[in-house]
């Protein structure tokens, strides 16, 4: 018999496995669970995989495929005569223009290769070396025990990858301080902030790096149980990480993570759930609304139990970490610690995932991914959040601080290029947009900010009045101070930098 509670986490799979929400579905689910129906239906719907279930042609709305001409391509599908659904980025930019067939076959239209750095045993990652299926770190890890794994994390200086830069040793060091014994790992693979398809990469060319990572992570802080919370759209990553589970795990469980019980859920269509405390709450079978922090994860996470989350990209590093030292990752940084997948897409020639020291330059990075096309005006240094800066930071070290100093964000290191033959006012709309659609819309600064934004900055694209501005950088500042997470925290700034560092763009217009 299971408990309420894991009927309860089975709701969204379960949903999906019906073919979306419906009455039909939903009733069958609510008898199979003994969740209320109402509930189940509020729940479904917040998913925007499964809250229609009719299939469709889904176009990606990101800024890479925007400036690549996803309008035209949307346009298109709706001649051909399908259905069509605009969504929020696909985590496709170095391919753009990308959509999800009718069978959620992923389609791109761009005439270039995904590129990444050549292998390397100077990259902690390194996309394109050699699979290691020896799980030899997690053999280490386990004799030299925890308190030594830890401190050379601290050694490391590994920040956390997935956008906060918090530095891991403190986690860890918390998780294993908790009284209670019932804990858990998390690995966060659910990007989707526009601009950003790193773990994309690592998944599909280095999936034991992670799994070994987490393995080490369980190992250090006391458990069995790990969850892989990878978002529904990466189809072919899930089927990679699923295989290379089942080959860590070996025959009869022999394998080196047979002592582990790894459970991948697959996200349904929200790019909140990426967000650490709404994910835990997608995981419990519930709408993946942000929870209030305090508590932390690390004291209260899944199932109200301590909890260890990471990105993807964190966890990976932590192998080889622990086979060269936390000294050696340290070193491979040049203004903080560590090498760094930066994603690079956009108007440069060879769009894709670079590892590189923590600090280069844009203009090092484009030099690698094959130079700008066109006279580049601005880029966006870390995804949406990060908002717009402008070509003259192009010296700046694409790092946590100086972003951070610069009024940006390092955040995903998801990085996009613009040209000049982009207008920011429409950029700066494309990103609105996203926010708009992903808030998750629980506190009003933000649900309202959000709309606000977009609609002022529309209204200033149709009519050319800069007067439409006038309120803006007091909502903006509300947003900011009123929201309970990160996204209605930042969501005003594409506008906001956009119209500090582009001034010109957003001029008066006959
Ligand atoms: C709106 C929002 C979206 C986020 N999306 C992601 C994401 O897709 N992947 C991720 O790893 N972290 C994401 N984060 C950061 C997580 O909340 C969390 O900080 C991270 O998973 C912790 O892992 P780390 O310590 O390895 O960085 C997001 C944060 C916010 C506020
Ligand atoms: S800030 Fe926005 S996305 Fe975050 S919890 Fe509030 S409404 Fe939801």
């Amino acid at each position: 018999m299971l408990k309420p509670d894991a009927n309860r986490e089975r709701i969204i799979e379960m949903l999906e496995h019906e073919g979306g929400v419906t009455e039909d579905s939903v009733r069958k689910v609510s008898q199979e669970t003994g969740v209320p129906e109402a509930d189940i239906w509020g729940t479904g719907k917040f998913y925007s995989l499964i809250n229609n279930p009719a299939t469709r042609v889904r176009v990606c709305d990101g800024l890479t495929c925007q400036m690549f001409g996803a309008d035209e391509l949307a346009r298109q599908v709706v001649e051909s005569g399908k259905q069509c659904e605009r969504v929020s980025c696909l985590g496709q930019c170095d391919l753009a223009v990308a959509s999800l067939s009718e069978e959620m076959e992923l389609v791109t239209y761009s005439k270039n290769e995904t590129s990444i750095s050549p292998a390397s045993d100077t990259l902690a990652i390194n996309l394109a070396g050699e699979v290691d299926l020896s799980y030899s770190a997690l053999a280490k890890a386990r004799l030299m025990g925890a308190e030594a794994v830890i401190s050379q994390l601290k050694a490391s200086g590994l920040q956390g990858r997935g956008g906060a830069g918090f530095p891991a040793h403190f986690k860890w060091t918390s998780l294993i301080n908790q009284a209670k014994t019932e804990r858990y790992v998390v690995c966060n693979a659910d990007e989707a902030e526009p601009g950003t398809f790193k773990d994309r990469e690592t998944m599909l060319r280095q999936p034991h790096k992670m799994l070994e990572g987490l393995a080490i992570a369980a190992a250090v802080v006391g458990t069995r149980e790990i969850y892989i919370y990878i978002r529904g759209e990466y189809v072919n990553e899930v089927r990679v990480v699923e295989a290379a589970v089942e080959e860590a795990k070996g025959k009869d469980a022999k394998g080196p993570l047979g002592d582990f019980n790894v459970t991948i859920v697959r996200g349904h269509g929200a790019y909140i759930c990426g967000e650490e405390t709404a994910l835990l709450e997608s995981l419990e079978g519930k709408r993946g609304m942000p929870r209030l922090k305090p508590p932390f994860p690390t004291e209260s996470g899944f199932r109200n139990k301590p909890t260890l989350i990471h990105n993807v990209e964190t966890i990976a590093c932590v192998p080889a970490i622990i086979h060269n030292g936390g000294q050696w990752f340290h070193d491979l940084g040049r203004t903080e610690a560590g090498s760094k997948l930066y994603c690079i897409s956009g108007h440069i020639n060879k769009p894709g995932v670079y590892e590189m020291p923590l600090g280069v330059t844009l203009d090092e990075l484009v030099d690698v991914a094959g130079g700008y096309v066109g006279t580049p005006l601005a880029f966006s240094p870390g995804g949406a959040s990060s908002g717009f800066l402008p070509i003259s930071k192009r010296d700046l070290p694409l790092d946590y601080k100086n972003l951070a100093d610069a009024g940006s964000m390092m955040g995903s290191a998801g990085i996009v290029v613009l040209n000049d033959t982009v207008d920011m006012a429409q950029a700066a709309n494309w990103q609105l947009k996203f926010f708009e659609r992903e808030s998750c819309g629980q506190c009003a600064p933000c649900r309202i900010g959000t709309q606000y934004m977009r609609r002022q900055n529309e209204n200033y694209i149709q009519l050319g009045d800069p007067a439409t501005f006038e309120h803006t950088e007091d909502v903006a500042w509300e947003m900011e101070q009123g929201s309970i997470c990160g996204l209605g925290m930042i969501a005003a700034k594409p506008l906001t930098s956009a119209r500090e560092h582009f001034p010109d763009h957003f001029k008066t217009r006959s």
